[in-house]
């Protein structure tokens, strides 16, 4: 398996994130659940700290990236510090959360919220059809393999196998308790 392949499997695990973001705050701006995204809220921006930025962002930026940035590799434009952008847009907007939950703002959480759901599909969709392809055309073999033996290392060292099975584990609970929430049928 490519590491590109490793992250988009991690992207995937952050959509759903996103995704279920996005329907807490509908169901609290339609509904008028604050109480509900309020409580919420904590295990979204933990899961956004730990695994989309620690675990993958700091992977990209640490790693991929690096690799990418050699001579030669993406021959015709550099997308990489747009994505480093991204990246500190990112921790900005869930930044602006975790103060919107100290001042109990629903309205700042909610668009934070909606803008960080948003910022997160669109670099996710710019990485996995445009970056990651340039960066499949572009390595060569030997540094795939090597770059494929720094990520599995870091991998090792972050406890990849217990930071998969806490936030697949935290998603289908986020998941069943929105379905289970009486209101949740009338968005
Ligand atoms: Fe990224
Ligand atoms: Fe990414």
């Amino acid at each position: 398996m490519l590491v590109t392949e490793h992250l988009m499997k991690e992207h995937q695990l952050i959509l759903k994130y996103v995704d279920l973001l996005e329907r807490y705050v509908e169901l609290s701006a339609k509904n008028n659940e604050s109480s509900l995204l309020f409580e919420k809220a904590p295990f979204f921006i933990q899961f956004i700290h730990e695994f989309a930025d620690e675990f993958h962002h700091a992977k990209e930026e640490n790693i991929l990236f690096r690799y990418l940035e050699q001579p030669g590799v993406l021959s015709h434009c550099n997308p990489i510090p747009q994505m480093l952008n991204e990246h500190g847009k990112a921790r900005e907007l869930v930044l602006n959360m975790e103060n919107a939950l100290l001042s109990n703002d629903i309205d700042k959480l909610e668009v934070n919220g909606v803008q960080y759901a948003r910022l997160l599909k669109e670099h996710i969709y710019k990485e996995d059809n445009i970056l990651y392809p340039m960066g499949g055309r572009g390595l060569s073999d030997t540094a795939k393999s090597c770059l494929l033996k720094e990520y599995a290392e870091t991998d090792e060292r972050l406890d990849s196998q217990s930071i998969w099975c806490k936030y697949e584990a935290l998603a289908a609970d986020l998941e069943s308790q929105l379905n289970a929430y009486p209101s949740a049928i009338l968005l």
